[in-house]
């Protein structure tokens, strides 16, 4: 049997640092609300200069640094992001031609934003594991703060910038054990980024039902999580770690209880991150490894949510 397992992980945030304190000062809100409702403090914003693909690369290039990789060992880069550099060439391109390399498979994959990665991460497993190519990168790199609308408090203090990247690798023992992806097209209207016009694709602003929301992701992934463990017949006591996308302390704490997992076994960034769609689980990921938390042999369980909706898992043997 051939599996995929992660080689290296990196991540990387801008400098700028967005604080609760400085958005009470852009829109009707307050440290307490925000902290209370949601568990961020503060988010990171790209500087202009930065977009998907530099993010991207700075991620990327630690994670091949960590797995022991140069560039062109690379079979296939992914990119998953909703807010790419250019329509195209993709980020994945774009990020090949900064990595000075050619001719492996590179694209980018929007599964509606935030669940990106575990979609990403799925496909990367499946190619490694038939064979198809040998080393993936896996990144999802966002700059959420240009496409929400800053004076509507309902969403801007939800998202900030930065990527975060995976290496996945060969091995003959598990290694990735199983990934499970879903969408369901007919709740779009919870979470959805308009085009302005599709001659000139310039985006509106995200648009949220911020509620219902929060209840479709406590449901959903509840069963997401009841799926994932039964087609490894495996139980909750089992996982060592959740490593979840970021959106909600509470939705966390909820996902913590169904797992019956002490919160210290959850890795939280949103704190100091906030969301940032489809790299968040990486960070966390890169976050929990690089300070040791999480430890070779240990059971992972990640999980990614957003707007479409889509949503995906993946048990990992890390
Ligand atoms: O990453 C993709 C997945 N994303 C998610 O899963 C997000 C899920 N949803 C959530 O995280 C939460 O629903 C939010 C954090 C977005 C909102 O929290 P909530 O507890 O569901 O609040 P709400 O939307 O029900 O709003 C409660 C009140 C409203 O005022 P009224 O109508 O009760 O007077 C809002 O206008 O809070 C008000 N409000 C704010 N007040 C101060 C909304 N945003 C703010 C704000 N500051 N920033």
């Amino acid at each position: 049997m051939r599996y995929s397992k992660i080689l290296g992980t990196g991540g990387y945030l801008p400098e700028k640092v967005l604080t609760n304190h400085d958005l009470e000062k852009m829109v009707d809100t307050t440290d307490e609300w925000i902290v209370t409702r949601t568990g961020i403090h503060q988010r990171h914003i790209a500087a202009d200069d930065e977009n998907a693909v530099t993010m991207a690369e700075q991620a990327g290039r630690v994670a091949l640094e960590a797995a022991g990789l140069k560039p062109d060992d690379i079979d296939m880069i992914i990119v998953t992001s909703t807010t790419p550099h250019m329509v195209f060439p993709s980020t994945a391109c774009l990020l090949q031609e900064r990595f000075g390399i050619s001719g492996c498979a590179a694209f980018d994959l929007n599964a509606s934003a935030c669940a990106g990665f575990m979609y990403g991460f799925s496909i990367a497993d499946q190619f490694i594991r038939s064979g198809m190519i040998k080393h993936a990168l896996v990144i999802g790199s966002e700059v959420m703060s240009r496409v929400v609308d800053w004076t509507d408090r309902s969403t801007c203090v939800l998202f900030g910038d930065g990527a975060g990247a995976v290496v996945l690798g060969p091995t003959a023992e598990p290694g990735v054990l199983s990934t499970h992806l879903h969408a369901d097209g007919k709740h779009k209207d919870v979470l959805y980024l308009p085009l302005g016009n599709n001659r000139t694709p310039n985006l509106e602003s995200v648009k949220m039902m911020g509620n219902q929301l929060f209840k479709l992701a406590v449901n959903i992934l509840g069963d997401l999580f009841d799926e994932t463990l039964e087609a490894n017949q495996m139980q909750k006591s089992d996982i060592d770690w959740l490593v979840p996308h970021q959106a909600n302390i509470r939705i966390i704490q909820a996902m913590a209880k169904k797992l019956e997992l002490p919160l210290d076994r959850v890795v939280t960034t949103l704190d100091k991150q906030s969301n940032t769609s489809s790299a968040s689980i990486p960070l966390a990921l890169d976050e929990a490894i690089r300070d040791g938390r999480i430890q070779r042999g240990q059971l992972l369980l990640m999980e990614g949510f957003g707007g479409g909706l889509a949503w995906g898992s993946a048990l990992v043997r890390y």
